[in-house]
């Protein structure tokens, strides 16, 4: 064996111990580099005879091209190694269950509130939306709510830090009426509009949340009638529940914002609550009180207004005989709406 092969055993050997790419171009460099074996031998030819330098070349190009060789299949084989490692890391198992996409739903109260605004935007209401957080004067005074009345009450209302302009703390509006004094402030008659939206009392049972939905309707004009309420709701209910098999009635009641006052109960004839009288609403005809808040003169204006819970008219439509679980996230009930 002359050196020569020797070299290139050596060089065989060198890159099968190379372990990747950096160190297979650094064993290359050992041999084929500018002071590499290889190219020192191909250095040395020049100082031979011209025979032999030809002879001695013809030998080193055979060791060089085993060199060369040697190095390409294991560059060859690094690639390979290092391609079967990736496609291993980033295998796909196709038989592993999917993960699935989840479709979102809309909640049913929120499909009650949509109901309700195209039900009463068809027959000419306008939509209004309000804040949350209310004044004294607006939630209470303006409704004709006297200085002593229990709602005002820590028990039954969420105040909150801080105070209105008129040194009155701020709350969480306890039902949606104070959008009848926002909105009748900022419109000129007739006026005739729904605000439905969040309200919020201290209460909590199976019929009872403390945030819960109301939607306000409010119609005034010269001659607007406890008659045109009744006309107006029971098309409503009709379109809401999509049937003609019920009754409404106006039961006598009290609010301090409307005269005479009326809960609003329903009936129907058929379905699984059959025969059950349930009430729905609170209603009236408008306080001249009230509508002088609004800044109107009640010798001139007259109306009526409504507030009717949102779970309520969605357990009804639904036959759901407990309010909490429209607020426990339950899956498995909120996708049997969608
Ligand atoms: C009112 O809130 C009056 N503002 C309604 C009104 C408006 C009367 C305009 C006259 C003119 P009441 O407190 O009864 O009234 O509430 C109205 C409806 O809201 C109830 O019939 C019920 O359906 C719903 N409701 C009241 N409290 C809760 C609660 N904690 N959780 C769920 N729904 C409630
Ligand atoms: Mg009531």
């Amino acid at each position: 064996m002359n050196s020569l092969d020797q070299i290139v055993i050596q060089a065989q050997a060198d890159f099968a111990e190379a372990e990747d790419a950096a160190a297979l171009e650094n064993a290359k460099a050992k041999y084929l580099g500018k002071t590499g074996q290889i190219t020192e031998q191909m250095k040395g030819l020049g100082k031979l005879a011209p025979e032999d330098r030809k002879v001695q070349g013809a030998i080193i190009n055979v060791a060089k091209e085993k060199i060369e060789a040697a190095l390409n299949a294991r560059r060859e084989a690094l690639a390979d190694a290092q391609m079967q490692a990736r496609l291993n890391a980033e295998a796909i198992d196709v038989t592993l269950p999917g993960r699935g996409r989840s479709k979102g739903g809309i909640h049913p109260v929120m499909r009650t509130w949509e109901r309700i605004e195209a039900i009463f935007r068809s027959v000419g209401f306008d939509v209004a939306d309000g804040p949350e957080i209310e004044n004294d004067w607006t939630n209470f005074t303006a409704l004709n709510s006297p200085e002593n009345h229990p709602a005002r009450s820590m028990q039954d209302t969420f105040y909150i830090e801080g105070n209105d302009t008129q040194g009155k703390p701020l709350l969480l509006r306890t039902h949606t009426s104070p959008m009848q004094v926002r909105y009748a402030r900022m419109h000129k008659p007739p006026i005739k509009v729904i605000a439905p939206g969040r309200t919020y009392r201290v209460d909590s049972d199976a019929t009872h949340s403390p945030m819960f939905h109301q939607v306000e309707g409010l119609w005034i004009d010269e001659n607007i009638s406890f008659a045109d309420l009744k006309g107006v709701y029971l098309n409503f209910v009709q379109a809401f529940f999509e049937t003609d098999d019920l009754q409404v009635r106006f039961r006598p009641s009290y609010f301090p914002f409307t005269e005479p006052s009326a809960e609003i109960d329903i009936v129907f004839g058929s379905g699984p609550l059959k025969g059950r009288w349930l009430e729905v609403s609170g209603a009236g005809q408008v306080h001249p009180t009230v509508v002088r808040n609004f800044g109107l003169d009640p010798e001139k204006y007259i109306g009526f207004a409504f507030g009717s819970g949102l779970e309520r008219l969605t357990m009804l439509r639904y036959g759901i005989n407990d309010l909490r679980l429209f607020y426990e996230g339950d899956l498995r009930f909120l996708k049997q709406f969608n």
